[in-house]
């Protein structure tokens, strides 16, 4: 038997950026984010016969990356009459290119515990349940089992849905890939070692609740440029921490400022862009479905401007939380 699984990255407006000493990517800062449509991965899971064995994008993976989000599966299996306690034998492939900064660790996780999970018989899994299970593997995970909007608070087990992707169904995210490689550092890494050396670690756990809040407010009320100036505070705030780490951080490349420059531009000119990014040098530029052609169109010019090769970019909206495949969402209707 296999069971196949969909998922889409978490695309944080406010940013996750350390976590709490003492528990399983139990998170310093509150954030908020998007689950982006656009963007899928897809793991399909069947039961292995004595040890666990992962490949993303047919790679093969270090097995021991995965042994305590498996051990969590077997566990819950183990405490749910009726369920099997497996070992699993995973494939999954992303649309979209993996450890590049595009959150595929939030969405490979997202789908793997809705898969694993469907696969053992654990038939009473709330969205809380696999939240807490998908934060095990990828702290974003947690917020990605759920589509629309989601949040997670500072210190919490889970994420919870703030509302679905009817909420603002206008909002397009336009991922600017300036360089598809992957990653020199990884997030889990970077975060720890901006957590024991960045002596602005603890100022930014502090600010980041106000700022976090702000986010909220703006995306309740749709409020594009509100929402902006506290994502642009948000990820500003947290490559501050960061590149006052030991040895610094840097995930900007020239081109990444190329299109940080572009969208404050584009702003001036009108335009109601706003940008973000992650452990990468990618940029998501945040902006509305009627501009959307013209933001692209201005980020191909301006690489033609500086002689480079125009960038893949990848459109999204807001979308659905983890599903199995047949199209049954994993979770509920929020009560
Ligand atoms: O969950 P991780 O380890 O992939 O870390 C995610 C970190 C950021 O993408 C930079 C921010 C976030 O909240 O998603």
């Amino acid at each position: 038997m296999t069971v196949t699984a969909t998922a889409s990255p978490s695309l944080a407006l406010a940013k996750y950026w350390g976590k709490l000493p003492g528990g399983v990517n139990l998170p310093a800062t509150s954030s908020l984010a998007v689950t982006l449509a656009g963007l899928t991965t897809t793991t399909i899971v069947r039961e292995a016969d004595l040890s666990d064995r992962v490949r993303i994008d047919g790679v093969e993976e270090q097995p021991h990356a995965f042994e305590r989000f498996f051990a969590a599966v077997r566990q819950l299996a183990a405490e749910t009459p009726g369920s099997r306690i497996l070992h699993f034998d995973v494939e999954s492939t992303n649309s979209f290119p993996t450890a590049a900064g595009l959150a595929s660790s939030s969405s490979g996780f997202a789908a793997l515990a809705a898969a694993t999970v469907k696969l053992s018989g654990i038939d009473d899994a709330t969205p809380d349940k696999l939240s807490r299970l998908a934060r095990l593997g990828s702290g974003s995970a947690a917020r990605a089992v759920f589509g629309g909007f989601t949040e997670w608070r500072r210190g919490a087990e889970a994420a919870t849905e703030l509302a679905p992707p009817e909420h603002w169904p206008q909002l397009r995210v336009i991922a600017v890939i300036v360089h598809a490689g992957s990653k020199p550092i990884s997030s889990r890494q970077a975060m720890e070692r901006t957590r024991l050396t960045s002596p602005y670690f603890h100022a930014w756990t502090q600010d980041a609740e106000q700022t976090c809040a702000r986010a909220r407010q703006a995306l309740l009320d749709r409020d594009l440029q509100q929402l902006g100036e506290a994502m642009r505070a948000s990820y500003l705030r947290m490559f501050a921490t960061m590149l006052a780490a030991t040895p610094p951080v840097r995930y900007w490349s020239p081109a990444t400022v190329a299109v940080l420059e572009l969208a404050e531009a584009l702003r001036a000119d009108g335009i109601p862009v706003h940008e973000t990014m992650d452990a990468g040098p990618q940029v998501k530029l945040v902006t509305t479905a009627d501009h959307t052609q013209a933001v692209g169109t201005a980020v191909e010019e301006t690489f033609s401007d500086y002689g480079w090769e125009p960038p893949a970019m990848i459109v999204s909206a807001p979308g659905p939380g983890a599903r199995i495949a047949s199209g049954a969402p994993v979770i509920g209707e929020p009560g």
